[in-house]
């Protein structure tokens, strides 16, 4: 059985003080999670963040890595950076960074690997854009992205892999839990010939793409979505909370105090 993650990719939003007040409200709201929970932070607030979960059930990401140990990389963080603060996860690939900051297969594949020596278990982000979708080619850019930046892994149950169809990226379009499902089967698919059945089997793969507290239960119901990697709707302690307790919708109002409603 894979255990479903839950993570929040907070991107560019909170400074130090603003994270650690929302993961104090957040603590008691998820303590007894039936899922990973995990918060995927700004660099800079991981020193604060990561003192304010000690002892708590959540567990620390980054946003991004770079893939030498050290050097001269002005303005990177390294993967024994990221590890001296207790950090676990780091996404990788996230679509916002193949768009916007020249991020490829194959940097991505860098990062992973060095990610992955390091300790740290990377979350790889794939995902087509609309068009590509709407052509027919999103198993074609899948394959693609899974082919080079998978390349060189020898344990596949050692990272966590999020399907975003970039279309449902902070635009309130949510894949259909059909579609997320078919596409995650696609991709599992694609790792058992890659890699080997059962490490496919293993492999743990979140849905991106405006999930939220309305059609969190819907999507974590599929057989194949384990997971989630949740931008907006992570940055208000409620709404998370209530993700967490996909399986338990009655949980997380219960437990919400009055100004959270
Ligand atoms: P939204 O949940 O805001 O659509 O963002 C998804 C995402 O990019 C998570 O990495």
């Amino acid at each position: 059985m894979r255990t479903p993650i839950i993570a929040g990719n907070w991107k560019m939003n909170n400074t130090a003080s603003e994270g650690v007040a929302l993961v104090e409200a957040l603590k008691p709201l998820v303590c007894d999670a039936n899922c990973e929970v995990v918060v995927c932070v700004p660099a800079i607030d991981i020193p604060a963040v990561s003192a304010a979960i000690e002892g708590s059930n959540i567990a620390l990401g980054a946003q991004n890595v770079h893939f030498a140990k050290s050097g001269a990389y002005t303005g990177e963080i390294s993967a024994s950076m990221l590890r001296e603060y207790g950090v676990k996860y780091v996404i990788i690939g996230h679509s916002e960074r193949r768009q916007y900051f020249g991020e490829t297969d194959e940097t991505v594949n860098k990062r992973t690997l060095a990610a992955i020596e390091a300790g740290l278990v990377p979350i790889v982000c794939i995902g087509e854009s609309l068009e590509e979708r709407e052509t027919g080619k999103t198993e074609e850019v899948l394959s693609r992205q899974i082919e080079t930046g998978f390349r060189g892994i020898d344990d596949l149950s050692g990272i966590v892999i999020a399907y975003e169809p970039i279309w449902a990226i902070g635009t309130g379009k949510t894949a259909t839990a059909q579609q997320a499902n078919e596409t995650i089967a696609f991709i599992r698919k694609k790792c058992a010939e890659l890699f080997c059945p059962k490490c496919a089997e293993q492999v743990r793969i979140q849905y991106g793409g405006s999930m939220n507290a309305k059609n969190a239960r819907e999507l974590m119901a599929m057989p194949e979505i384990d997971g989630g990697l949740i931008g907006g709707a992570s940055l208000k302690a409620a709404d998370f909370s209530s993700i967490v307790h996909f399986d338990r919708p009655d949980m997380a109002s219960m437990k919400l105090p009055k100004e959270l409603l």
